[in-house]
């Protein structure tokens, strides 16, 4: 960003933006706020008392809390520590409740910005504050979108209307037991779960799941039914369908993404959205996701990464929110020492459901970690993955974690939870082909096959081959003249004219 600082001494327009509070929403927006602060604009970033202890690592920000001036409000203290289901249902109350508390801050805000002769020029929150738009435009205060996503999973969601009507969520209903599928946003959980699920007695399926969906062919029948949709009227795609439609009404969408690497996507994108578009990532090229870390990473391993062989270690994380059911654990446990490679292991705390963190492994594994591997609880991951040692990335495919693979050539094995993380998965796997595809679950045996495949065996070099590719793209796409630093160049510009 060096070339571009010169801007910031003549700071004239402030932009405000809003992150949902997750490690994975939190990353991209404070990395987008960076950018737009090292090319000349002012910050303040709104947020909510919630998973915000990265204030301090941002002097150069205003920080302003919403939501929380009240202590005995307890929508967000409610959220805190519990699972996904109920952190996504938060969502969805804080979309409903939130609207005029925002309106009064950024309205004094506004206020106050006119009196400093430096006007906001721009409100940018998440796509899934789907909320702010109409606050916006009631303050005739331009929004922009900030997705974290791939490009590639908002054009799925985007088609649940004519999956619908071609049946696909009908066929995804019947194969799993509706007494498992709880209303609302715990539908969106693991395809590894898929074996938890029977079909019910009797039921015809008029899809092969293994088969392609015409309508999108990149995706399987089984990604459909994995997206744990019961159809529009379902809660999970009623929040999609308002995040898409608030989307399409703002001044503008800002992507974590590269055009080299969705340019399909990305066509399909600009026909469909009728607002600018622009795909100015990999973010975490500009600045690390470890500024705005929620958990203190650990290092007292990296010397003993040190002295791994090249490309020998698996790197195995899934992300800040999901949870492994223990039986799969157990899985995982086998699998790795089956595979007999090293490896660093991010177990969070509560990782696996029921346990405090390490408590349920058993001491033969905790033996083999003493010789080949290493358990932590926080890892700093971009490091890990530049490093010379980690020869693959163990995933759960959320968006940041893809893109920060990607952009240090590391082979992936896929194991997606919920979310985009499955669709990612299968973009991974089957479009850019540099990863393997856990597709059938945790079993152990999969696992030390997938884990060979893309470490040990003849094909890992043709994995490392296409990784590597797609890691020079990126590097093009952010030098001048390449595709992100010109949308970013015309992104600036836009703002500044807004
Ligand atoms: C969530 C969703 O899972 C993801 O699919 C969506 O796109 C964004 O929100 P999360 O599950 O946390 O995010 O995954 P991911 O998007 O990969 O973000 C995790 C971030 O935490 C990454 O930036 C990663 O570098 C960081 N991280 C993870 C660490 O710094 N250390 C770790 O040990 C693990």
């Amino acid at each position: 960003m060096e070339n571009q600082v010169g801007r910031s001494s003549c700071r004239r327009q402030r932009v405000v933006l809003f992150p949902l509070p997750f490690q994975g929403h939190i990353n991209p927006m404070l990395q987008l706020a960076n950018i737009l602060y090292f090319n000349g604009f002012s910050i303040t970033i709104i947020h909510t008392n919630f998973n915000s202890q990265y204030t301090s690592n941002y002097p150069q920000f205003t920080f302003r809390a919403v939501l929380d001036n009240d202590s005995k409000d307890n929508n967000l203290a409610k959220l805190s520590s519990k699972g996904i289901g109920d952190l996504l249902s938060g969502i969805m109350v804080l979309n409903q409740c939130s609207e005029e508390s925002l309106r009064q801050e950024l309205d004094q805000m506004l206020i106050a910005s006119k009196q400093q002769q430096e006007p906001i020029v721009c409100l940018i929150t998440d796509a899934l504050w789907y909320f702010t738009q109409s606050v916006a435009d009631s303050l005739k205060l331009p929004r922009m979108v900030l997705r974290t996503s791939s490009l590639f999973c908002v054009n799925v969601y985007a088609s649940i209307p004519v999956l619908e009507d071609q049946g696909y969520f009908n066929q995804a209903n019947s194969v799993f037991d509706e007494e498992n599928i709880d209303l609302g946003l715990k539908n969106i959980i693991s395809p590894n779960n898929e074996r938890d699920f029977k079909k019910p007695e009797g039921t015809e399926l008029v899809f092969d799941l293994e088969e392609r969906v015409p309508e999108i062919p990149v995706l399987k029948v089984k990604d459909i039914s994995n997206m744990r949709i019961k159809g529009q009227t379902d809660p999970t795609a009623k929040l999609l369908a308002k995040m898409l439609k608030q989307t399409k009404a703002s001044s503008g969408i800002i992507w974590n993404s590269f055009k080299e690497l969705e340019e399909p996507e990305f066509q399909k994108i600009c026909k469909d959205f009728p607002v600018p578009s622009f795909l100015i990532g990999p973010f975490h090229k500009y600045f690390p996701a470890s500024l705005s870390s929620l958990l203190e990473p650990e290092r007292s391993f990296m010397s003993w990464l040190d002295h791994q062989a090249p490309k020998s270690v698996l790197y195995i994380s899934f992300g800040s929110a999901a949870q492994l059911e223990k039986q799969d654990f157990m899985e995982v446990v086998h699998g790795l020492a089956i595979s007999k490679q090293p490896f660093l292991w991010v177990m969070r705390p509560a990782f696996v459901k029921g346990s405090e963190w390490i408590d349920l492994l058993p001491n033969w594994f905790l033996d083999l970690v003493g010789e080949r591997g290493h358990i932590v609880k926080w890892a700093p991951q971009q490091e890990v993955l530049a490093h010379q040692a980690t020869g693959a990335f163990w995933t759960h495919n959320g968006w940041n974690s893809t893109l920060e693979s990607i952009c240090e050539g590391v082979p992936m094995i896929c194991s997606p939870f919920w979310g985009d993380q499955p669709l990612d998965a299968r973009y991974v796997s089957d479009v850019l082909k540099v990863g393997v595809y856990l597709e059938n679950g945790w079993g152990k045996e999969e696992i030390a096959s997938a884990i060979r495949r893309v470490m040990v065996e003849e094909e890992r070099e043709e994995f490392r081959e296409r990784a590597r590719c797609l890691k020079e793209k990126v590097n093009v796409s952010l030098m001048k003249g390449g595709c992100s630093y010109e949308s970013l160049q015309s992104l600036l510009g836009y703002i500044s004219l807004l």
